[in-house]
């Protein structure tokens, strides 16, 4: 469906032009007055320049023109100039039941041109465990993604392991010592390696962090665990049986932990994954006359006229040859345009980061890796911090697991959810899940990305104010209006949304209109907290008609029966939303 705004603003333009002016001064915005207009226009004072005539002669033109017109209900030219616009409640009520029979999408149109896009994003590291920091790319890369979707276009999901590199030198190290008798570390072994892992991940998540630690203290044992990890680099077998091990494992308690937090990828590749494209790429951007030798290493100036500060040169191999994270992520530049070829790759990563990234973006431009029309886009999140304003911590000092978080705000939310109803154990323990997810996710997704953002336990999973359980208990005082609805054998049969009768049920109507506006433009700015923003502002909107309406005790059917669409309307609306956002809401709570 057209947006509301969009037919607004022509009726506007044809009015402008209809009085002899151009109609590009026609433009609409929602007002910034609401309590005198619903939609303004200033497009008379601009006019009133180019034309040589005081504005409000314009606009009393204008707005005579516009009157009659099905769509307004009413057109006021204010001086000096402007046009105030009330939205006709005929017209209204027929847009939104138009929304409400088209239950998958409320009327949003998909993008013109559909696009193939590449969403990097989580980046966990393999064996080591999933910590707050690996929250926020999860949670922002995962919304991205489904609105991208809902846009029409092609996504896919890559969660890019960190799975190269020292830590598995270190892995493999400290296992030889704890059994060295393992095959693995047997050169002359020529059979089949077990196909059995020889170690839990549990084990794992121990073996790593004990080797890091004794890494740093003896220098011998670095020097064996650099060893390992070159000798797996460069294709030793019992290495690479092990770290198959290793990622096997990792992978399925990554998978159960994403799992939880309703995220998904559509690869599993890694960093892994990239080595192999790296000889040609590097030798390519030697013969190319891109790359030269600096103080023995392999770089890339990336430096461009009219940069403001200084861009260093991009690193592509160490002067002992080693390759490096850049190294890594422009190989898998290489194999993603090779295999997908996609208009635009998403980077959701800590903002910290982003000086790399332009490093990166510019070195695969300027070594032709990407074509000019393959977009590279870095989404940069800002840091979750606790109350005290550092990094979110456990009340210990420490790195706080994902699984150790999740579990304290389920519990919490249990806690609530169990005193104030009497479900049965396990439906309050599943609610209590689905209601705390909504708690995180909203939580930090109604923050614009970009910025740090406190992570307040107490607040975010509070039933009141601007958070995810507020919006679910909107949606589930919904669900049960609509349950008892139907429980009187009523039905909705041939009944129509109505013209608002009240000013709470026209704001909610508008903002019911606005639906397909603001899911495209968080889209385009890639910006979930617009969506958020727009609940929010949905929910309110319902609240505050619900209070000032008798919906149940209404008299007249047929408006009970309008009543009822547009509760229908607005719960499908947010649980499009909240999709979108990747959680849902539960049927009681
Ligand atoms: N594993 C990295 C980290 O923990 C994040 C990876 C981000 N993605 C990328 N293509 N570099 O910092």
């Amino acid at each position: 469906m057209e947006k509301i705004l969009d037919i607004i603003t022509k009726e506007v333009r044809e009015g402008f032009s209809s009085c002899g002016y151009e109609e590009s001064y026609g433009r609409v915005t929602i007002s910034n007055r609401p309590d005198l207009c619903e939609y303004q226009c200033n497009g008379a004072l601009a006019a009133a320049k180019a034309y040589k005539k005081a504005p409000f002669v314009i606009a009393d033109e204008v707005a005579e023109q516009l009157k009659g017109n099905k769509v307004f209900s009413s057109v006021e030219s204010v001086k000096p100039g402007f046009l105030n616009l009330k939205i006709d409640g005929d017209f209204l009520a027929e847009y939104l039941f138009g929304m409400l029979s088209d239950k998958e999408r409320f009327g949003c149109e998909k993008a013109e041109e559909k696009k193939k896009i590449m969403i990097d994003y989580g980046g966990p590291n393999v064996a080591k465990p999933l910590h707050v920091g690996h929250l926020r790319s999860a949670i922002i890369g995962e919304s991205v993604k489904r609105m991208g979707r809902f846009m029409g276009h092609e996504i896919i999901g890559d969660v890019h392991l960190g799975d190269w590199g020292l830590q598995m030198g270190l892995i493999i190290t400290e296992l030889k010592e704890r059994q060295p008798g393992l095959v693995y570390f047997d050169e002359n072994y020529t059979g089949e390696y077990p196909g059995e892992p020889p170690f839990t991940i549990s084990e794992l998540e121990e073996i790593y962090p004990t080797a890091s630690g004794r890494s740093k203290e003896d220098s011998a044992y670095k020097d064996a665990a650099m060893e390992a990890t070159f000798e797996l680099q460069h294709g030793r077998k019992g290495y690479q049986a092990l770290l198959s091990h290793i990622l096997n494992v990792s992978v399925s308690d990554l998978k159960r932990n994403y799992e939880n937090l309703n995220v998904s990828f559509d690869l599993w590749k890694g960093e892994s994954d990239a080595q192999p494209f790296i000889p040609e790429m590097v030798e390519k951007m030697k013969k190319e006359g891109h790359a030269y030798i600096s103080e023995g290493a392999l770089v890339v100036d990336v430096k461009e006229e009219g940069d403001t500060k200084e861009i260093p040169p991009c690193m592509i191999l160490k002067s002992d040859g080693a390759s490096l994270y850049n190294t890594t992520d422009l190989a898998t530049i290489v194999w993603r345009m090779r295999d997908y070829h996609p208009d635009q790759i998403i980077y959701v990563v800590d903002k910290r980061q982003e000086l790399y990234f332009t490093q990166v973006f510019r070195c695969a431009r300027k070594t032709g890796l990407v074509e000019d029309e393959t977009e590279l886009t870095f989404l940069g999140f800002g840091t979750m911090n606790g109350k005290d304003g550092k990094p979110f911590k456990t009340r210990e000092g420490g790195v706080m697991r994902l699984e150790n978080l999740l579990s304290e705000i389920n519990d919490e939310m249990y806690k609530k959810i169990s005193e104030n109803n009497t479900m049965a154990n396990d439906e309050a323990q599943n609610t209590a899940k689905t209601v705390a997810l909504s708690a995180i996710k909203y939580g930090d997704l109604s923050n614009q990305a970009s910025k740090d953002y406190i992570f307040d336990v107490e607040r975010f999973t509070s039933f009141e104010g601007n958070t995810g359980p507020y919006i679910l208990y909107t949606i589930v005082r919904m669900k049960s209006i609509l349950a008892k609805y139907e429980a009187l054998g009523k039905a909705v049969e041939g009944a129509k949304i109505l013209p608002a009768g009240t000013e709470h049920e026209k704001a909610l109507m508008l903002e019911l209109g606005r639906f397909s506006g603001a899911v495209e433009n968080a889209y385009e700015e890639l910006a979930p907290h617009k969506v958020c923003a727009y609940m929010y502002d949905l929910a309110n909107a319902f609240n505050s008609f619900y209070h000032g309406t008798k919906v149940m005790a209404e008299e007249d059917e047929k408006r009970q029966a309008g009543y009822i669409l547009l509760l229908e309307l607005t719960k499908g609306v947010l649980e499009k939303c909240i999709e979108l956002l990747g959680f849902s809401a539960p049927d009681r709570m």
